[in-house]
């Protein structure tokens, strides 16, 4: 029907209407018709005003101390674990071992307790690594005796045959450089690390300590190394990683 009531037009002449250059927005409209028509401004203007929520919701997250999650009975290394830290990143022990235990049957059987962020407060920088050649490193303290990894460190296949791992002689012959002890110290506390105030005075005395305590277990197993070797604080720093929340364990169940 409404096509038979219709009638034929060969060429239907079209047109738009001509776009017009600047609208005037009447008095009485409101002044987001003026931006609405302004894709550009439009588009600055909303990147600024996100810019500025972002910033308005982000900065005091950084600010809010209590958001860091920090717990307890995690606390700064000692200056020795600190030297081993360096000791590790230097020999690129984290390219091939990593220090994330994460939370999955498979890691926790195999591992222990899985790693929680409050363990890594104090590493600057992280070590978690990302591949794992050798097995995850985050729950090795106190699995071994210290005498283990001097062995290990040596020559792994006398620990753990057939072992890939390359040796490092060298850590049983280099002295151990803690010239810029108080410097790490200094950086780590600047990194918000709380060493007390002047703990780099007590700190070389402290390495001393901790270095000969672990020679002397070392002398026990029939090991005679001089304490200031590179391998004394790579096995401290080794034998305190993810120790720290097992203090905790311990605390709770006395
Ligand atoms: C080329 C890769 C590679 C590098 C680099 C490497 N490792 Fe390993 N690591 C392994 C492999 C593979 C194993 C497993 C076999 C074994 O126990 O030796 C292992 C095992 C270990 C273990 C025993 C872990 C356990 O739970 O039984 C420790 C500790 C360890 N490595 C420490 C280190 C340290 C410290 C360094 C740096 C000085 C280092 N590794 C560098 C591959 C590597």
């Amino acid at each position: 029907m409404t096509a038979r009531s219709g009638v034929f037009l060969a060429n239907e002449e079209t047109e738009a209407p001509a776009a017009v250059k600047h609208v005037e927005v009447a008095q009485n409209e409101h002044w987001h018709r003026w931006i609405e028509l302004r894709p550009t401004h439009m588009l600055i203007g909303s990147l600024i005003v996100i810019l500025i929520g972002g910033l308005v919701e982000m900065i005091p997250t950084f600010l809010v101390k209590s958001n860091i999650p920090t717990i307890a009975s995690v606390k700064p290394y000692t200056p020795l674990e600190l030297e081993g830290r360096d000791i590790y990143i230097r020999e690129g022990c984290n390219n091939c071992h990593t220090q994330m235990v994460r939370p999955f049957r498979s890691e926790t059987e195999r591992y222990g307790e899985y790693s929680k962020a409050g363990e890594f407060v104090y590493d600057h920088p992280f070590l978690w690594g990302s591949k794992r050649t050798g097995p995850d490193l985050h729950r090795v303290g106190g699995k071994y005796p210290n005498s283990w990894h001097y062995n290990h460190m040596l020559d792994p296949e006398t620990m753990s045959p057939n072992s890939i791992m390359p040796t490092y002689p060298w850590l049983f012959d280099n002295k151990l450089d803690a010239s810029d002890l108080s410097a790490k110290i200094a950086a780590m506390r600047k990194m918000g690390v709380p060493y007390p105030e002047d703990y780099e005075r007590n700190a070389s005395k402290e390495l001393d300590e901790q270095s000969e305590k672990i020679a002397a277990n070392l002398k026990e197993s029939k090991i005679s190394v001089a304490k200031d070797k590179e391998i004394v604080a790579l096995i401290a720093y080794l034998q305190r990683l993810g120790t720290d929340i097992k203090v905790k364990d311990a605390q709770a169940s006395k």
